[in-house]
């Protein structure tokens, strides 16, 4: 399935994503270092922030409590805020796009 990356300068990039990873270690993995991942992804960092393209918001899995609070500690939140490394990338999600958070 396919997942596309905008970064932080602007780069986008498209990419075959791996299912079974979180869409963070994918986005790692298609080489944004821009994307810190700080806590490796046990949702304590919030520096995997990403914002999901309009149409993607309601077909994600719920955030939880943890995401949700986490999120509120960015200035960049909005409605299309989510937290890469909670979202397990695979088949449902080929055609997602998302764009990094800029730093907090
Ligand atoms: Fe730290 Fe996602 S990598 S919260």
């Amino acid at each position: 399935a396919q997942l596309t990356i905008v970064g932080r300068d602007g780069t986008e990039k498209t990419v075959e994503g791996k299912n079974g990873w979180s869409v963070m270690e994918n986005i790692r993995d298609a080489g944004f270092d821009d994307l810190l991942a700080l806590c490796g992804g046990c949702c304590s960092c919030a520096t995997c922030h990403v914002h999901v393209d309009a149409d993607w918001t309601d077909q994600l899995p719920k955030m939880s409590g943890d995401e949700d609070d986490l999120l509120d500690s960015s200035s960049h939140r909005d409605a299309s805020s989510r937290l890469s490394c909670q979202i397990e990338f695979g088949p449902a999600l080929d055609g997602l796009r998302v764009t990094i958070a800029p730093e907090d």
